[in-house]
């Protein structure tokens, strides 16, 4: 339960890590394998030196811990992993409709959903060049 609003916490209602590593799974494949985010030499060189089970593991990791749950994110900070990636606005954009696929792929409800790009978009400064 949140302690402020007396509600289950959003990593309760997303159903718990089975759930959010299921969304992530689908995430990162679209994610590694999107030609408008490869067309970037850095992040095509980057998305194809990690293994793919690791990278999932970490962005699950990072969900499960900023959504409430008792996970603890162990990688590195989303400045220190992007700094190098020169990501720009329209590559951000496309993410998050690779993200707002994946959401829909398992019906994740619209509260959830809005609350969960939340998360994602307060890294945008950490992510996109042109701030620092
Ligand atoms: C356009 C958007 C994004 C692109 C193209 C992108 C691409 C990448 C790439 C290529 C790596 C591997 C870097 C390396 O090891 O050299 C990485 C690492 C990572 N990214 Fe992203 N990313 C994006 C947005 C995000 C967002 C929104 C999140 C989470 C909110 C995220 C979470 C992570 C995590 C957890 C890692 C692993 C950090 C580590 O190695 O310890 N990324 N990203």
């Amino acid at each position: 339960m949140s302690a402020q609003t007396g509600q289950p916490s959003l990593y309760d209602r997303l159903g718990g890590i089975y759930s959010i590593a299921t969304v992530v799974d689908d995430l990162i494949d679209r994610v590694m394998n999107d030609p408008r985010l490869n067309a970037n030499p850095a992040v095509n060189e980057a998305h194809h030196k990690v293994p793919p089970a690791g990278f999932k593991y970490l962005v699950t990791e990072m969900v499960g811990w900023a959504a409430g749950g008792p996970q603890k994110y162990t990688g590195r900070s989303m400045v220190d992993s992007h700094r190098d990636l020169n990501i720009t606005p329209k590559e951000w954009d496309a993410f998050m409709d690779d993200l707002q696929q994946a959401l829909d792929k398992f019906k994740v409800p619209a509260a959830e959903q809005a609350e969960l790009k939340a998360i994602v978009n307060s890294t945008y400064g950490d992510i996109v060049i042109g701030k620092s």
